[in-house]
């Protein structure tokens, strides 16, 4: 990562090169929404199916779910949401502006407001003057009142109460309402997991930072079943595995932490979270993800307002038990954003300067490019043979437009790890150039072979 990446300088090149726009641009924009373009696309899709590769294709414990967003209502009043999945609210009535209260006594005043009261909330925003509106200085605020995150909608026509329904906050609660159909439908045996990916939706208060706080975002969970009493090694393990996947795809070690949760701030569900969380240069150390023991907690709760029993039966013990629940709960978008801004440099290359996205060849948009050196035959014909031969692999690049160093200089910067140049040579020794990205050397190989040699070269 270059020092002097600042986040006007990512949301810029995000745009530029086609990783991220606003959403509903042409008519103003919306806040806190964004549309990924076709790099963008390419990079998410990347680290949800690197994410997937590893947790489900490469284990034999972990198997998918794809569950409905919009779920029966009880299903949220069992996971305790509809009663405490709230921020604390206050509006300035000087700028009219809401803020969640925490964040506005803790910015102003260093305390650690986390399990307040709305009442105690409200007494310190309206008795400690150093708590201000940061808009207009203003010190005449509203009561603190809990605000509910989940967005509300309504199932067929009649919008009443009786028809309210609500998007799902995260994807967990769908895998533990699936539990006993996986169980009983795919032979699988504590200890297993049900990893899902998909949209999450949560009316934020304070949305921002681009795509890292939005209220449409995307999530990749897995819930681990396992028996009680073997979950604290079991998170270890998830724990040390989450963190190997970050690394194994090229994110700065130096850049990564691991948070400890302290005990008096658990969610009501937690008995240990550990959150990894990525140093961003605009906003400092953050969470990328967070692994929780989530124990029995959410299994029992289900059982209970669902009347289902939802006990594992253990042949081997002869036992019956509620599972212990290991998650780990990461999100794509922030997680793309780590990626981007790690892999963002600036750097000089022969008395030239160059943006490039030293991105890792698994998760680049791009995998390789292929240039003509020159527009006409047999050059072109056989780099449009080439290019058509591998096309299906992956996602490849045509560009027989302009000097082939200002077609590397696209390239560098969309994160395209290997560009395959089609030269005169090529019509007489059947060679071809690869050049690679990061340490610009470049290879001479047989036409006959670039398949097989690019296949090598990405999947390190
Ligand atoms: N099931 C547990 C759970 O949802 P969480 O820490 O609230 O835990 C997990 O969310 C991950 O989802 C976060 O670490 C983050 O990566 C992502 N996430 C949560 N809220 C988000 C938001 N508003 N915008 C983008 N990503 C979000």
């Amino acid at each position: 990562m270059s020092q002097a990446v600042t986040m006007d300088k990512i949301v810029a090149f995000c745009k530029r090169r086609g990783f991220v726009y606003q959403s509903s641009e042409i008519y103003g924009g919306i806040r806190s929404s964004y549309d990924y373009g076709p790099l963008g696309i390419e990079l998410k899709r990347n680290i949800k199916e690197e994410w997937w590769r590893r947790t489900v294709h490469m284990r034999d414990d972990v198997v998918g779910l794809d569950s409905a967003i919009i779920m029966h209502p009880k299903v949220w009043e069992a996971s305790g949401h509809t009663a405490t999945f709230n921020d604390m609210l206050v509006e300035s009535r000087t700028s009219k502006r809401r803020y969640r209260a925490d964040h506005l006594i803790e910015a102003a005043t260093g305390m650690d407001v986390e399990g307040l009261s709305p009442e105690e909330l409200t007494r310190i925003v309206r008795e400690d003057e150093r708590v201000k509106d940061p808009v207009d200085g203003g010190r005449d605020f509203s009561e603190v009142r809990p605000f509910n995150l989940m967005f509300e909608t309504y199932m067929g026509p009649v919008k009443g109460p009786e028809n309210l329904a609500y998007l799902r906050p995260e994807t967990a609660q769908g895998i533990f309402v699936n539990f006993k159909n996986v169980m009983q439908t795919s032979r699988v045996k504590v200890p297993f997991g049900i990893a899902q990916q998909g949209k999450s939706f949560r009316n934020e208060i304070t949305p921002g930072n681009f795509i890292f706080r939005t209220r449409e975002f995307e999530q990749m969970e897995m819930e681990f079943f396992v028996e009680p009493g073997t979950d604290e090694e079991w998170h270890e393990f998830w724990i040390e595995e989450r963190w190997n996947w970050y690394t194994s795809l090229g994110l700065d070690p130096e850049n990564l932490r691991r948070f400890e949760h302290p005990k008096e701030k658990l969610s009501h569900y937690s008995k240990r979270t550990v959150d990894i969380e990525y140093n961003f240069p605009f906003r400092g150390w953050s969470e990328l993800e967070g692994i929780a023991n989530r124990t029995d907690y959410d299994l029992k709760q289900h059982a209970e307002h669902s009347g289902e029993n939802l006990e594992y039966f253990d042949q081997a013990s002869n036992q019956r038990y509620y599972p212990y629940v290991i998650e780990p709960a990461a999100g794509p978008d922030r997680i793309m954003l780590a990626f981007l801004v790690d892999a963002y440099t600036e750097e000089e290359v022969g008395g030239e300067q160059r943006t490039v996205l030293k991105l890792h060849p698994r998760l680049a948009p791009t995998k390789a490019a292929v240039f003509p050196l020159s527009k006409k035959e047999p050059v072109s014909t056989i780099a449009r043979g080439l290019y058509d031969e591998l096309k299906g692999d992956y996602r490849l690049f045509y560009d027989d437009s302009g000097s082939i160093g200002r077609r590397y200089r696209r390239q560098d910067e969309a994160g395209t790890p290997f560009c395959v140049t089609v030269d005169f040579d090529t019509v007489d020794d059947n060679q071809v150039t690869i050049r690679d990205r990061d340490t610009l050397e470049q290879e001479r190989v047989p036409i006959q072979s670039v398949r097989e040699r690019l296949q090598k070269l990405i999947s390190v």
